[in-house]
């Protein structure tokens, strides 16, 4: 039964739809060629998944796309807050756009995502960059084409960063980017309240998608033809949470399982905390869903997990890495790293290196803390130099380097059913793919193979990949 909320949100909708076609008509006046849009997501696949939604309303109003700002009418990016490296791309790229917009006053140039829906950030963009049209938040993407429709019209800047609770909305298009694979939202948000973490600031309270709305996506998807298909959400193991419906995860999964067709499942990501036996149990028993966890551990030290509110530590986490190999033999494994958390010492560094040694990741995704406004950790003390920081994370990257290289050297001999994308990297004649456990496989093999399931035995190992030949 839809509630208050969905039907509000679907009238909303139909006004939305309307605006499309007033955009579109406008847009034929204005313009002598059809109209073009630019839309670069940063961040992480939720946010790139939001992207294909601001395309797919794009497209609704009569927009082509291109990959080259230079060319477009409309430039618009989806960005990211959850470094301050992240944010330091956006400005860069965005002050490289003055220029383009002096040339061409008609250009419309939007900024929406995490970082917008941050105070300070949207106040900074309205005082310094005037030549930006468009500023909208996580929560507006919706009420896009009425956003954009004011800012063609009356040539006037719209900003809409204001804070929303995070309320599913379905029945939006999507403009995907690949034709294989394909990114599926299961839920929005988050509640854990990580003590480094913007991003249930920028993204609000959790919500899941309702699962019928989850099964019928995936449904489509796999008659359209898409091979590989990831769950996301910033903690899919709290899937069904605030659901009438009662339903987890793992009961999600086993749904998942029934839906017939030749196509494999990924998700990420998986927070440890939250991460039951039930659902390895699911995932060993499972012919759809890959043998590959995401796990983020962050450290190995429980005195900084309990400082960065992980609510798990140290043992418990190792003990669901023992449960996983034991379950899902050969499963692989990655994890997020961070280092120099507030207060963060050398010996709790090394507590980390350690648990690289014993766990032994097949990749991993390192990051260096960086202080987000508005956090908890931002008020923390945090005596260690940059410096001394970006040594323990070249120390991190060698021990990884390392233990990476074995793990693929540990793939030579064996086969792999390797979903074929297209021309790798060793050119012409060569096909490159994902293994199960989401490494790279490069193989002899024509281009008709693109697409296919394709069994490959490991014949060496790279750094970057694994190679070999068609069985
Ligand atoms: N929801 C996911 C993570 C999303 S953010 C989870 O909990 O696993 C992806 C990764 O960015 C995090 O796992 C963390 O390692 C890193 N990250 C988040 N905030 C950060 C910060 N302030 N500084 C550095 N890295 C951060
Ligand atoms: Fe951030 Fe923690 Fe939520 Fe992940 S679980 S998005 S790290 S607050
Ligand atoms: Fe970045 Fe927002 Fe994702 S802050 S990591 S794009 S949820």
């Amino acid at each position: 039964m839809a509630d208050h909320n969905e039907i509000a949100i679907q009238s909303e909708l139909e006004s939305q739809w309307a605006r499309c076609e007033e955009i579109r008509s406008l847009l034929s006046q204005k313009l002598d060629h059809p109209p073009l849009a630019h839309v670069h997501s940063y961040g992480c696949q939720q946010n790139v998944a939001d992207g294909e939604k601001i395309k797919g309303l794009l497209a609704r109003c009569g927009y082509g796309f291109t990959g080259t700002a230079g060319e477009a009418d409309l430039i618009l990016y989806n960005t990211c807050a959850v470094r301050e490296n992240a944010e330091d791309r956006v400005f860069g790229n965005v002050g490289a756009l003055k220029k383009q917009k002096k040339e061409n006053p008609d250009l419309i140039i939007g900024l929406c995502g995490c970082m917008m829906q941050q105070e300070h950030i949207a106040q900074k963009i309205k005082q310094s960059y005037p030549y930006v049209d468009l500023v909208f938040g996580t929560h507006a993407l919706h009420q896009l084409p009425g956003m954009l429709y004011e800012a063609l019209s009356r040539r006037q800047r719209v900003f809409n960063t204001a804070e929303g609770d995070g309320a599913i909305v379905e029945g939006l298009p999507v403009h995907r980017d690949g034709t294989l694979k394909a990114w599926l939202p299961i839920m929005r948000g988050c509640d854990n309240f990580c003590t480094y973490c913007i991003v249930p600031y920028v993204r609000g309270r959790e919500h899941s998608r309702r699962p019928g709305q989850v099964l019928r996506e995936l449904e489509e998807l796999v008659q359209q033809g898409y091979k590989e298909i990831t769950l996301l959400g910033q903690n899919v193991n709290s899937y069904g949470k605030g659901l009438d419906e009662q339903i987890t995860f793992a009961g999600l999964l086993r749904e998942i399982e029934k839906i017939p067709g030749d196509f494999r499942v990924r998700f990420m990501s998986s927070h440890p905390k939250d991460c039951t036996h039930e659902l390895i149990d699911v995932m060993a028993q499972s012919r759809k869903l890959c043998p590959y966890l995401h796990l983020p551990v962050q450290s190995g030290s429980s005195r900084v997990l309990k400082a960065m509110n992980r609510h798990y530590d140290r043992e418990q986490y190792l003990e669901l890495v023992r449960y996983a190999r034991e379950k899902i033999p050969g499963i692989t494994l990655s994890s997020d790293i961070m280092v120099g958390f507030p207060g963060e010492t050398y010996e709790d560094f090394q507590e980390t290196m350690s648990l690289l040694r014993e766990v032994r990741y097949d990749f991993l995704y390192t990051f260096i803390y960086s202080s987000r406004v508005g956090t908890r950790a931002a008020q923390m003390e945090d005596p260690i130099s940059a410096e001394e920081k970006s040594r323990w994370f070249r120390e991190l990257l060698s021990l990884q380097e390392q233990i990476g290289d074995e793990r693929n050297s540990a793939m030579v001999g064996k086969t792999f059913r390797v979903l074929a994308e297209g021309e790798g990297k060793s050119g012409k004649g060569y096909l490159s793919g994902k293994s199960p456990g989401n490494i790279t496989v490069e193989f002899k093999g024509p281009e008709e193979l693109t697409g296919q399931f394709v069994d490959v035995r490991i014949t060496r190992s790279m750094h970057w990949a694994v190679f070999g030949e068609r069985v």
